[in-house]
């Protein structure tokens, strides 16, 4: 009697600076659900001293032009005067290789520390995920254990990430044609 149906995905992608409070909460619990409970990286909560300093970047679906939810997150900190740090990178499941969210999360992590003066911008990335940043010019520094997980030491390569100064609008990101 019901047809099934595929799941709701919105067809745009808000990528900017985690301005107001519920975008902040929305982030943090992404992250609770993604690095606590789907990959058990940490019990509870994965929140840390460096969420004191860093700066939240959030994905953000469009319903027609109000946003609606956070759909993705990654943080960016200066460690010392420009050496920059990616973490937390992560896309809610039902968004994943939807609409290169990941990638323009990357991109607009390094791009905005690019413009804040970063002159070095590092991770350390899941081994799984070494082969996305290095498609998107990223070198390995080494390769380590963090979590009692394999990791890559990576570095951006900043010739492809120009500075870019607006990230409190940031950039729009389309769903990819089926
Ligand atoms: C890793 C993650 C953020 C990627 O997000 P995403 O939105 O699916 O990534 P994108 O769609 O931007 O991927 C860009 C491209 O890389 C590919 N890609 C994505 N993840 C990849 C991986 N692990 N290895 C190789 N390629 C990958 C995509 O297929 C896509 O390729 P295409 O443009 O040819 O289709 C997401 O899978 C995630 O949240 N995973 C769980 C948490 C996690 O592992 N965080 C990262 C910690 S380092």
């Amino acid at each position: 009697m019901f047809e099934p149906f595929a799941p709701f995905v919105p067809s745009g992608f808000q990528v900017k600076v985690a301005v107001e409070p519920w975008e902040r909460a929305a982030a943090a619990r992404l992250r609770r659900q993604v690095f606590c409970e789907e990959q058990a990286l940490f019990a509870g909560d994965d929140r840390d001293a460096v969420d004191d300093v860093a700066i939240p970047l959030v994905a953000v679906s469009l319903f027609g032009v109000a946003a609606d939810a956070v759909v993705g997150t990654v943080r960016i900190h200066e460690a010392e005067p420009g050496l920059w740090w990616g973490s937390r990178l992560a896309v809610a499941p039902e968004c994943r290789k939807v609409g290169a969210l990941g990638a323009a999360l990357i991109r607009l992590a390094v791009s905005s520390a690019h413009a804040r003066g970063c002159t070095r911008f590092l991770a350390h990335v899941q081994s799984q995920n070494a082969p996305l940043f290095q498609r998107l010019h990223w070198r390995t520094l080494a390769e380590i254990e963090l979590h009692g997980r394999p990791h890559h030491h990576m570095q951006a390569d900043l010739a492809f990430y120009p500075p870019f100064a607006a990230p409190e609008t940031g950039f729009l990101a389309l769903r990819r044609a089926a």
